[in-house]
């Protein structure tokens, strides 16, 4: 058995068991363009403080992008014995160029390396979920612009409620994307300090440069407390939080649509391209990618969890507990990537039942709050209050019931006899088409609102 890089010490070596239990190489090799990157800022940063020899920290470069290259063209041998990446690869380097290679680890340990590399790792995904997150705000806008004017009826309770834009309701899931890209956006900019240097938790006597180090890893500045720079996995809960909101958000998406698709919705219809089929029976056709976003979200919640239960009652500074923390990352990052990406695909593959939508805008008095507006705008001489108005309306409303009618079926005589401030123009409150053209102020789903909404997505987007 070839000796450890810590072995000086131990004069027996770990069971099979031991080693297969505390091995991380099988998943941290994730991290191996990152652990190559910081090692080469830190061999530049050890040569220029005069710790290392320039000819020492050329050779570490030419052996550290060889160790690259091979990993890229898959020549190179990851080794449970050497337990992670960053062992694997120090060890590969001196295999490889020999003597220099021991001089790497000067002013360091794994503790400040691994997360020097994992705040590398966190940064280029942050940068690729919002990336995906942009994409998906793209195909919903575009949807949206496809669809306008459609009106559909807006729920509460997932009971009708009142009627709004089409393209309203798909400008909402937008607005929620744009905050769950700015989540990860303020996350980025508190993830982005080094802690190369911090070495294992004290620091070290020896002349370094650490602002040399976070320069060249593009990080703002070094961590100020070399004891927090080994501990602090809040960056990680961050980017989980900021995941799992986003997930949460995209199973909404989901069920909306999985339940727009069915039978009994029937306002929307995916194409055969997202669809899949039953095995038993020949006719179905499921809305599958949107109900597994909407499962394939409870994974993104649990890899919060568990970092969150892993961090609890740790005590400062490096637990070897903490190496628990990258597959629940990685986990998360390739599950939300992949709702992203679906979700996007989804979109640009439904198309909306206009006829159905239409004929199903009828029921459910959707005009019955905008009929109550009516009333306090035209009585404001007359002062009626709206929680009056409100039961004038309802009123109204309970004689359509027994009538299986709609408001608008009223004759004005009916409608006087309920209160004596209706007028005919009442009729031109009455009815979907009337009633969302009267939600005018801000934010509202009438159409200047909504046009105006649509606008400042496509200039922002800068969809064209
Ligand atoms: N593989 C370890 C991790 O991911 C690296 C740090 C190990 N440090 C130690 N002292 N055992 O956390």
């Amino acid at each position: 058995k070839e000796a450890k890089l810590w072995g000086g010490r131990f004069e027996e070596s770990v069971t099979d068991a031991v080693e297969r239990f505390t091995e991380s190489i099988s998943y941290d090799k994730a991290l191996y363009k990152q652990d190559i990157l910081g090692s080469k800022a830190h061999a530049s940063m050890l040569a220029k403080q005069g710790l290392i020899t320039i000819p020492d920290r050329d050779s570490i470069h030419q052996g550290l992008s060889e160790i690259e290259r091979r990993i890229e063209n898959g020549e190179f041998e990851w080794r449970t014995d050497r337990e992670d990446v960053h062992m694997n690869i120090e060890a590969a380097l001196t295999d490889l160029i020999g003597e220099p290679a021991k001089k790497l680890h000067t002013a360091r340990s794994r503790n400040d390396q691994v997360l020097t590399d994992f705040r590398l790792w966190c940064r280029d995904a942050i940068d690729a979920v919002g990336a995906k997150i942009k994409h998906l705000q793209v195909s919903l806008v575009k949807l949206a612009m496809e669809n306008e004017g459609v009106i559909v009826p807006g729920y509460t309770h997932l009971q009708r409620a009142q009627p709004v834009l089409l393209q309203h309701l798909l400008l909402a899931f937008v607005e929620q994307l744009e905050r769950d890209a700015g989540r990860l956006l303020d996350c980025r900019v508190r993830l982005n300090f080094c802690p190369l240097g911090a070495c294992a938790l004290a620091g070290t006597g020896l002349p370094i440069d650490r602002f040399m180090t976070s320069a060249a890893l593009d990080f703002t500045a070094p961590m100020k407390n070399s004891i927090d720079a080994v501990s602090d996995r809040d960056f990680v809960l961050e980017f989980l939080s900021a995941n799992a909101i986003t997930a949460i958000h995209l199973s909404r998406l989901g069920e909306e649509w999985v339940l727009w698709a069915s039978e009994e919705f029937g306002f929307l219809t995916p194409s055969d391209k997202v669809s899949t089929g039953s095995s038993i029976m020949p006719q179905k056709k499921n809305p599958d990618p949107m109900e597994l976003v909407r499962g394939k979200s409870a994974r993104i919640v649990g890899d919060l969890v568990t970092l969150l239960t892993l961090c609890k009652g740790l005590p400062l500074a490096y637990n070897r507990d903490l190496q628990e923390d990258k597959e629940p990352v990685f986990d998360s990052v390739k599950t939300i990537l992949g709702m992203l990406e679906v979700s996007a695909e989804f979109a640009q593959n439904i198309t909306f039942n206009r006829e159905r939508i239409q004929k199903s805008l009828p029921a459910g008095h959707l005009d019955a709050t905008t009929l109550a507006d009516y009333l306090v705008k035209k009585a404001s001489s007359m002062a009626i209050p709206f929680r009056t108005s409100h039961d004038i309306v309802g009123r109204a409303v309970a004689v359509c019931v027994s009538n299986s009618c709609q408001l608008q079926d009223l004759s004005l005589d009916e409608l006087r006899s309920i209160h004596p401030v209706f007028d005919k123009d009442v009729y031109e409150f009455l009815g979907v088409e009337n009633s969302v053209k009267k939600f005018s102020s801000y934010g509202s789903t009438g159409s200047a609102c909504v046009a105006s909404q649509l606008g400042d997505w496509v200039t922002k987007l800068e969809i064209t």
